[in-house]
């Protein structure tokens, strides 16, 4: 199973890149092939704007991808800026993929913010959801370590299902 993780938070500090990493961690001890694409490494525009190279190497991974994980921040009760950059310009080649998410906020009133996600990749790309959603705040981390170990089974429970579901959708 080849399993694509964006992290989609341009933050130096990113909370959702470390729940990126220990996922990344879950499914590689699993056998999964694992890339994680770190989205503040490449260069993206908005549309209307000149493509870049690395929107269609990004493109061209989730068109190679079985499946993908999006991590991503909740900002003003939505997706990120650059999240949705990457869902209007390069995410064609996720028709009809099962997908998963893991988030950050600031605080915990903000869980439905995912919504908007879930909107744009199951109307617009066809895409099927883990019916799990992680949702992480300030205070299940210290410092780049993950604190809280509820969120850590949590994400483990994830990566279970998440590797049953998307072997069996093969
Ligand atoms: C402009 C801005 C808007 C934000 N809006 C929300 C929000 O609506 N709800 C919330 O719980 N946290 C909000 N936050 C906090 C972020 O979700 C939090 O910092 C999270 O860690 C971001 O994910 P990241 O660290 O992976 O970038 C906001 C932060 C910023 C900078």
């Amino acid at each position: 199973m080849k399993t694509l993780i964006i992290s989609s938070s341009l933050s130096p500090n990113s909370r959702s890149f470390i729940l990126c990493q220990t996922m990344e961690k879950e499914l590689t001890n699993k056998g999964v092939n694992v890339d994680l694409v770190k989205l503040s490494d490449y260069e993206i525009n908005p549309y209307h704007r000149p493509r870049t190279a690395d929107m269609d190497t990004l493109a061209q991974k989730i068109t190679e991808s079985d499946n993908i994980i999006i991590g991503m921040g909740i900002y003003n009760y939505s997706i990120s800026d650059a999240l949705k950059i990457i869902l209007d310009n390069c995410f064609g080649g996720s028709t009809g993929k099962f997908y998963g998410l893991l988030t950050a906020a600031g605080g915990d009133k903000s869980f439905l913010a995912t919504m908007n996600l879930t909107q744009i990749c199951m109307n617009q790309y066809r895409m099927i959801q883990l019916p799990r959603i992680i949702y992480a705040t300030g205070s299940d981390f210290v410092g780049d370590d993950i604190s809280n170990e509820d969120l850590l089974e949590r994400l483990a429970s994830f990566a279970n299902e998440f590797y049953d579901i998307g072997t069996k959708l093969l």
